[in-house]
């Protein structure tokens, strides 16, 4: 495994701001209105967003280095897949080890279907066609679940259509289409495959604004497309419909128990590992940094109880308290602390970002976005504990990040930033339960991959 060195030149990173409403129309070329068959956008003349989105697709088209774009997801760091010079550059952005292979992102499934069969390109295979070079099994769940937050693993095309880097390798490739109509619209654009990882720092937590991109990547690229905060929130599952029974690689946007409903899904076995951490603090090198804060980051099932947090503090420690279902804010132990709600506009003055939103929740299960994202800021409160012997002068800071599993997946990654911009040296967070149809089993795997330690109280 080799890991890219920090690129020598740095760059003027730019934010682009982008409203999908305003870049022009999309035009659908099949009788369904729909984006997996043919579609194109035709380019407003008169707005800035019109041109910010073509300027982007110029840059993926011709340039060596990524454009960061956003997803409903994260935010993903995209290239050309087919133009190795540009898929080096996101492993070189991203400082990320090559060996672990990158997602492709296409715009429909006729651009699919010509990465597969090139002879084909100028067709488009209908779905249910025995020549249809997406192999069957896929079928459902494309339809019920893209675009949208699901990667599929196909196997690669030979020759290859990708860069070898995008594939590590490996005889498969990921590949998915999200439902960003921004994401949609520069694949679109851009008329070619775009590989992307997650926009952050590898082992950071990914990123779901343009300004954690510009945290994580500013001078390393140059542009950072705003399409608003990411309304997942959390990155996509990953599945592999190759093997008999089709396994689930990493959790993520679209539950197990929704793609179990799916014709040929029913036996979907879990591939990843989600085991429970060690109950001791693992050595400081052993640890794995996965979608980490720079604070040690510990994981409670039940109560936040004092002893709990009493026994993972030294003096004068800053903490974070990440609340879910059913903390309380001012809670804390014995120590029942006065709430201090800030000011939305102090707090983001005051760290520099601030991104907590509420979106209206998606119908259905592959609706594009049509909502339009109000900011929501979550609540907070933060109190100086000097008058406990045991714990003098301790900052808490907590953050609530709602009660339903949608908002606690697309505020968590956000939390963890902020906590780590405010500096906290530990951060406690509130477990939740992880049955279900929705995105708790991908919030728990998160939380375990950032947490040293898992409690139960
Ligand atoms: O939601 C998402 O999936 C985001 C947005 C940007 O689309 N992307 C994302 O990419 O999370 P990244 O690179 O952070 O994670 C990609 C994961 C890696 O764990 C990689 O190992 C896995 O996909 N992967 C890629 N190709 C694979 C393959 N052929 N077989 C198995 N796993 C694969
Ligand atoms: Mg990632």
């Amino acid at each position: 495994m080799t890991k890219s060195t920090v690129p020598d030149v740095r760059y003027n990173t730019k934010i682009l701001q982008i409203n999908t409403q305003n870049v022009g129309r999309f035009v659908f070329h099949d009788s369904e209105e729909n984006f997996l068959g043919k579609w194109n956008i035709e380019l407003s003349e008169t707005t800035s967003d019109a041109q910010h989105l073509a300027q982007a697709a110029a840059q993926l088209r011709s340039s060596d280095i990524p454009v960061a774009f956003p997803t409903e997801t994260v935010y993903g760091l995209g290239a050309d897949a087919s133009r190795s010079a540009a898929v080096l550059g996101i492993y070189k952005a991203k400082q990320r080890p090559s060996d672990n292979p990158l997602i492709v992102h296409i715009c429909s499934l006729t651009q699919l279907r010509s990465l597969l069969l090139p002879q084909s390109a100028s067709t488009s295979i209908p779905a249910d066609s025995l020549n249809d070079p997406i192999p069957s099994i896929y079928h459902s769940v494309i339809s019920r679940f893209w675009p949208g937050p699901l990667t599929i693993i196909l196997p690669l095309p030979s020759p290859s259509p990708f860069a070898p880097s995008v594939t590590a390798s490996l005889p498969t490739f990921g590949v998915r289409m999200p439902s960003s109509l921004l994401a949609l619209a520069l694949i679109n654009l851009a008329g070619v495959p775009i590989a992307a990882p997650s926009a952050n720092t590898s082992t950071k937590p990914s990123t779901t604004t343009a300004a954690h991109v510009f945290e994580d990547l500013s001078g390393r690229i140059e542009y950072i497309i705003d399409g608003g905060p990411s309304k997942v929130g959390i990155e996509s599952t990953i599945v592999d419909g190759l093997t008999q029974p089709p396994v689930i690689l990493r959790p993520g946007g679209v539950s197990i128990e929704k793609l179990k409903e799916c014709a040929g899904w029913e036996n979907l076995v879990v591939g990843y590992i989600d085991g429970i951490q060690d109950i001791v603090p693992r050595a400081p090198g052993m640890k794995y940094r996965h979608y980490s804060p720079k604070a040690r980051v510990i994981l409670v099932r039940g109560e936040l109880t004092e002893q709990i947090v009493q026994k993972n503090l030294k003096q004068g420690t800053s903490v974070g308290i990440l609340r879910t279902k059913h903390w309380k804010n001012g809670e804390f132990g014995e120590n029942s602390m006065v709430r201090e709600p800030r000011d939305p506009q102090i707090m983001s003055e005051m760290l520099g970002l601030m991104s907590f939103y509420s979106a209206e929740p998606t119908k259905t299960d592959n609706i594009c976005e049509t909502v339009q994202v109000q900011t929501q800021p979550v609540d907070h409160f933060q109190k100086r504990l000097g008058n406990d012997v045991r714990a003098p002068f301790i900052d808490i800071w907590t953050i609530g990040l709602g009660q339903s599993t949608t908002e606690i997946a697309r505020g968590l990654f956000s939390a963890m930033r902020e906590l780590d911009l405010i500096g906290v040296e530990v951060i406690f967070v509130e477990a939740i339960n992880e049955n279900g149809k929705d995105v708790a089993a991908a919030v728990m795997n998160r939380l375990r991959k950032a947490a040293e330690l898992e409690l139960v109280s």
